[in-house]
């Protein structure tokens, strides 16, 4: 990797860790959940820097892919467990962290995410398996008396791209991918009272485009005329234009155009934390570009 695009994703680490802890600030009993993600999205705009993706909000047993849509009534409760996980980009280059907010008496969920990633980013070097990272996370998170969730990963990051291989898992596995130098990716812990295991919600405000393909309804069309500039990162049915979107969108995922990304759950009643850094592997160990 050029030292440019190295300085890149420093640089979208940096805008990305300050806005995601300002953002972390302003989650309070009270506020509407739409207010936060404008407010977050608008800072990353202001910083001179691109969205990644939309801002994720997901409360309790929702564990990713939740966030506002327009003219969302929900605001955080009392006891809500908060996930914010936010992806900033400059040209391109990509800082992906999230961080859990406890708005009710749930420290040890808490910190079981937190020292997950804190065990796995310490052992970051070449020669190291992403195995071997998920039994860093598995066992920070089962020794604090939680679960991982076995079905949520981290993920390499490339230009324009939010997943890319290797995935990196949150239980540990013999073997796996062999980190090298210069790769850059995330990792995600989460933690929880549930199951260990997501499933689909019937909700989905995050979309994808993942083919490029004619397409002949007008609303469609409008659809994918917006999310051009997009270049294939995921975007918000609250950012479109349309007011009432729901039925181009379902025709254009149903004809592999768009990509849905539901709300992934625990059980009902669970409750889960994450905790998420971005990082470059060096020669002996890592940089964290989202500290
Ligand atoms: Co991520």
């Amino acid at each position: 990797m050029k030292d440019e695009e190295i300085d890149l994703y420093i640089e979208a680490g940096k805008i990305a860790a300050r806005i995601l802890a300002q953002g972390a600030r302003e989650i309070r009993v009270g506020v509407p959940l739409l207010s936060l993600v404008e407010k977050v999205e608008g800072m990353v705009i202001d910083a001179g820097a691109g969205l990644a993706f939309p801002l994720n909000v997901s409360r309790n047993e929702d564990a990713a892919h939740d966030t506002a849509s327009r003219g969302d009534q929900r605001v955080f409760e009392p006891g809500d467990v908060v996930k914010i996980d936010l992806g900033v980009h400059l040209d391109g280059y990509i800082a992906d962290c999230a961080t859990t907010v406890d708005l009710g008496d749930h420290e040890g969920l808490v910190a079981a995410s937190r020292e997950g990633l804190e065990r796995a980013l310490e052992s970051v070097r070449p020669g190291v398996t992403t195995g071997a990272l998920g039994k860093a996370i598995q066992k920070a998170i089962e020794s604090r008396g939680f679960r991982p969730v076995v079905n949520l990963t981290g993920h390499g990051l490339a230009p324009y791209m939010i997943h890319t291989p290797p995935n990196i898992p949150n239980v540990g596995f013999p073997g796996g991918a062999i980190l090298k130098e210069g790769l850059v990716f995330a990792i995600e812990p989460f933690a929880t009272t549930g199951s260990g295991q997501v499933s689909e919600k019937p909700r989905a405000e995050i979309f994808q485009q993942v083919a490029v393909r004619p397409v002949r309804p007008p609303a469609a069309r409008r659809i994918l005329d917006e999310v051009r500039e997009r270049r294939g990162m995921p975007f918000s049915r609250r950012w479109l234009s349309d007011p009432r979107p729901d039925i181009p969108l379902a025709s254009l995922a149903r004809d592999g155009v768009l990509r849905r990304y539901p709300v992934l759950a625990d059980v009902a009643g669970s409750l889960v934390s994450q905790a998420e850094h971005t990082l470059i592997v060096t020669g002996d160990g890592c940089i964290v570009t989202t500290r």
